[in-house]
């Protein structure tokens, strides 16, 4: 039986059923998720039975997985490998965190409007999240559609983001999510990043608006100017019409397109539910800008230095 796509409206966010990802698919049904996935940006897959295995299996049909992940630069690796994130409230040894832990405060910013890894120069292009366990009550992701917040921009506006750079930093967004244990030093090599504001994504040919909580400046601009724009832009593209609240069942394998969306984790009792979930990053073809045929400053030829050598000097976490 082939696949069916069950779209939640006629652009953004489908349900894909009739698939089982823990056997090798046939042509037709990948080439299907792959159009779907091009088209609604975020694809939902219930009822997966999925070992680490096959999801990084499935994941590695879309590119490079990211890897060297960690916990975040205390050095603490992942329960599940350095190919995964460990996106739960469970320590190292699978249980739910202390309220006062290091992690819990570190992750606080996940509940910000964010798009994976664009931190690094070499950003996220998709991510699979799968719910191993649930709360009850809350935890849902909220994903919007940084396209058709694009789309619904004024012409003027549009001209005047065209090949404006914004700079990602780990560093930004954690001080944002109240983190506040960072050495001046770990702070320090947390390097900017440099990636478009608005890009265009290959497969489908659409523009998007590429931002996230990692943000700090844009390129070129003062910091009182840029402060207000971005703040404009995150407020634009987070309107209720660009978002879906997505409510997880056990078993959930959720993928969505970092280039053009962004998404946030919504509060629940973590100190009382276990949340289980586990993510698998695909690396981006390129850094965005590099991607556009845009020229790279000079001032971020160190970040490209270090992607060059395989080292990046910003903190690996994940996020
Ligand atoms: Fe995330």
């Amino acid at each position: 039986m082939a696949i069916t796509v069950h779209p939640v409206t006629s652009t953004f966010v489908a349900e894909v059923c009739d698939v089982d990802l823990s056997k090798p698919l046939p042509a037709e049904d990948l080439a299907a998720i792959k159009s779907a996935f091009w088209k609604y940006a975020v694809l939902i897959f219930p009822g997966q039975e999925l070992t680490q295995q096959q999801h990084l299996d499935f994941g590695r049909q879309f590119g490079r997985v990211e890897s060297g992940r960690i916990v975040d630069n205390t050095q603490q690796k992942s329960r599940f490998g350095n190919e995964f994130s460990d996106v739960s409230n469970l320590d190292a040894e699978g249980r739910i965190w202390e309220a006062d832990s290091r992690q819990r405060e570190y992750k606080a910013a996940n509940r910000l409007w964010h798009t994976d890894s664009s931190f690094r120069f070499t950003p996220g292009m998709c991510s699979l999240l799968y719910a191993r366990s649930i709360p009850p009550v809350g935890g849902q992701t909220e994903f919007t559609d940084e396209r058709a917040a694009y789309d619904a921009l004024d012409a003027a506006t549009r001209a005047r983001l065209a090949e404006l750079i914004g700079e990602h930093c780990l560093a930004t967004s954690r001080r944002l999510g109240g983190f506040s244990r960072f050495t001046d030093e770990e702070y320090q090599r947390a390097e900017r990043v440099p990636q478009l504001l608005v890009r265009t994504v290959p497969e489908s040919g659409r523009k998007t608006l590429y931002l996230a909580a990692h943000v700090g400046g844009i390129y070129d601009m003062p910091e009182k100017e840029s402060a207000g724009l971005l703040q404009q832009l995150m407020a634009h593209a987070t309107q209720r019409q660009f978002v879906h609240s997505h409510r997880w069942r056990e078993k959930d394998l959720v993928m969505w397109d970092n280039r053009c969306t962004m998404h946030r984790g919504m509060e629940y009792d973590d100190l009382r539910w276990a949340r289980d979930m586990r993510r698998v990053t695909i690396a981006d073809a390129g850094n965005s800008c590099e991607l556009a045929g845009v020229k790279l400053p000079a001032r971020y030829l160190a970040a490209v230095a270090a992607a060059v050598v395989g080292k990046t000097t910003a903190p690996t976490a994940e996020y």
